[in-house]
């Protein structure tokens, strides 16, 4: 895991914004695999400024969102493609046929979570996702003791996350109880994967990810199983990272590697 530590949460989300967009200059048919909550506004923000003034181009993009509210139609202010419309998508050229985020209200869930499985390979899987982590340690909406090997399926949010969401709801009674997510397994099958968290409030769920054991009682933690991740923090969420130091001289190291490298393609 690389991890990289700024010293606010408006860096760590430009930094994030960044990685995107290199990777849509680099391979403008790029497939993203997207999330959602208040963690990636910065990011996504700044990728509609990139577009708006800088002519990134999303035309050839195509999205696969993590997961989505049970019962909640696309048009509720509070479902995630909402969300995605609102905050990226109205904000992009990116063609509506090619955004994914799974149906809430489908009528078979068991087909529908195959069929968003098979779309993905479709695509060709997912060359960068994008995560943010629930301070129970999830990513999208595996909750503690989802097996690290699931697939899209409909989970049920735990007691924790129906807290963190209330106050989107309006109270944790209007808080849905279940949710269609990709699995822990299918996001490791992502070639890339984009873990930003920011805030005190994540610095446990993040020490317990990077630093602990890999257990599903912390599914983030899967990530160190796979070999391209990237951890976008700022301060606060890196609060409680006992290695802190070594993260930041890898991150000098690399940084002091690329300045010789741009500097011996120049001569
Ligand atoms: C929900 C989403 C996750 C997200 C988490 C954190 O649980 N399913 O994908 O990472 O919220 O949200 P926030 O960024 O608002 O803290």
């Amino acid at each position: 895991m690389r991890v990289v530590i700024h010293a606010t949460a408006e860096a760590a989300g430009l930094a994030a914004a960044d990685l995107i967009a290199r990777k849509i200059q680099q391979r403008p048919r790029a497939v993203l695999g997207l999330a959602t909550g208040s963690t990636p506004l910065a990011v996504y923000r700044e990728l509609a400024r990139r577009h708006r003034e800088e002519g990134l181009d999303f035309s050839q993009v195509t999205t696969f969102n993590l997961d989505e509210y049970v019962g909640l139609p696309g048009t509720h202010p509070q479902s995630y493609r909402y969300f995605m419309e609102e905050h990226l998508f109205r904000h992009l050229n990116v063609r509506p046929e090619r955004t994914h985020v799974p149906d809430g209200r489908a009528l078979d869930f068991d087909r529908h979570c195959e069929s968003y499985e098979r779309q993905i390979s479709q695509a060709g899987g997912i060359d960068l996702q994008l995560l943010g982590i629930g301070t129970d340690g999830h990513i999208a909406f595996n909750e503690p003791g989802s097996s690290l090997g699931s697939r899209t399926r409909v989970k049920t949010l735990a007691g924790e996350t129906i807290r963190d969401n209330a106050r989107f709801f309006g109270g944790e009674d209007q808080v849905p109880r279940m949710a269609v997510t990709m699995g822990v397994g299918t996001i490791l099958d992502s070639r890339q994967c984009l873990l930003l968290a920011l805030g005190e409030h994540k610095a446990r769920a993040i020490r317990d990810t990077v630093e602990g054991p890999v257990t599903a009682q912390v599914t983030a933690s899967a990530l160190q199983l796979h070999r391209d991740v990237v951890v976008i923090l700022d301060e606060a969420a890196a609060s409680l990272l006992a290695r802190r130091e070594y993260y930041d001289q890898v991150e000098r190291v690399r940084q002091e590697l690329e300045l010789a490298q741009a500097d011996r393609a120049v001569r």
